[in-house]
C-alpha cells in the first residue's frame, strides 16, 4: 500500500498575515512535485489570508478548542477554522502539552471534535528525554495513542511521531531511530483499530528536520513525511526539504 508523502510546516507563532501570503506565493513559484502533499499550519489570524486565494497547498491550524462554542475567552472552535479555509489542525503538539497542561484526556476530545467538524487532525506524539533514557519511550507513545485515539477511526488521522528532545534543539533522531518508533506506532494502531488503518495511516517525523536530515528519513519505509518547524519558516529552505522525496 502506498501513502502519498506528506510535508507538514508547522509555523508555530510566527509569520503575520502579510508574511504568510509572501510565503505562499514564494513556495507556489518553485517547481513542485504532484507526489508530495505541502500541508502549512500558519497562525489563526493569517489562515483566512493564504486559503483566500487558491493554492497547490493544504492549509491547517495549530491548536482547536473542544467545545462548539461557549464562555471560552481566547480560544477557537472547530468551525471557526474550518470557516477560515483550514483542513486539518495540529493536536497535541508537545509545546501545547507542556506549556499549556494538555493532557491525552483533553487531546481526545479535541481530536473527536475535529474528526465530527471535517477537519483531519495531525495527532503529535513522542516522548521526552528523560521518558526516553528510563526506557519508556514505548510505553508512552502506547499511552498517548490509545488515549487520544480511543473510538475514532484511524483512517481520519495522520500521526506525527516528534520526540521532545528532537524539537528545536538540532538533535533530529537517526532514521533507523525513526523507522523503528514508526513500526512501533503501526503495531499499536492495529491493536486499537484495524490492521489496515495501521498501514494506510501516514506517520510523519518532526524534530529538527533539515534538509540533510529529510533525505535519509524519507528513505525509511515507513517514515511518510515530516512535520517542520523552525526549518519550515524559509520558502527555500522548506523547498529543499520537500525535494529530499524525491531525491
Ligand atoms: P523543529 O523542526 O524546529 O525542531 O520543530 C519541530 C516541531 O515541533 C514541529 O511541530
Amino acid at each position: 500500500m502506498s501513502r502519498i508523502p506528506i510535508i507538514a510546516a508547522n509555523w508555530k507563532m510566527h509569520k503575520t498575515g502579510t508574511e504568510a501570503k509572501a510565503f505562499v506565493e514564494q513556495l507556489k513559484g518553485l517547481d513542485l512535485s504532484s507526489q508530495v502533499r505541502i500541508w502549512i499550519a500558519p497562525s489563526f489570524t493569517a489562515l483566512p489570508v493564504v486559503t483566500a486565494k487558491k493554492t497547490p497547498f493544504v492549509f491547517g491550524a495549530q491548536n482547536m478548542h473542544q467545545a462548539d462554542e461557549g464562555p471560552f475567552t481566547g480560544e477557537i472552535s472547530a468551525r471557526m477554522l474550518k470557516d477560515a479555509g483550514a483542513d486539518f489542525v495540529i493536536l497535541g503538539h508537545s509545546e501545547r502539552r507542556m506549556l499549556y497542561q494538555e493532557t491525552d484526556d483533553l487531546i481526545h476530545l479535541k481530536l473527536k471534535k475535529a474528526v465530527e467538524a471535517d477537519l483531519l487532525p495531525l495527532l503529535c506524539i513522542g516522548e521526552t528525554e528523560h521518558e526516553r533514557a528510563a526506557g519508556h519511550t514505548e510505553r508512552v507513545l502506547a499511552a498517548q495513542l490509545t488515549v487520544a485515539l480511543k473510538d475514532i477511526n484511524c483512517a481520519e488521522v495522520v500521526i506525527a511521531y516528534e520526540p521532545v528532545w528532537a524539537i528545536g534543539t538540532g538533535k533530529a533522531a537517526t532514521p533507523e531511530m525513526a523507522e523503528h518508533m514508526h513500526l512501533y506506532c503501526r503495531s499499536i494502531l492495529a491493536d486499537i483499530g484495524h490492521e489496515r488503518w495501521a498501514e494506510q495511516t501516514s506517520i510523519l517525523y518532526g524534530g529538527s528536520v533539515t534538509a540533510e536530515a529529510a533525505r535519509a528519513l524519507f528513505q525509511q519505509p515507513n517514515v511518510d513525511g515530516a512535520l517542520v518547524g523552525g526549518a519550515s519558516l524559509n520558502a527555500q529552505t522548506f523547498y529543499q526539504i520537500i525535494q529530499g522525496v524525491n531525491p
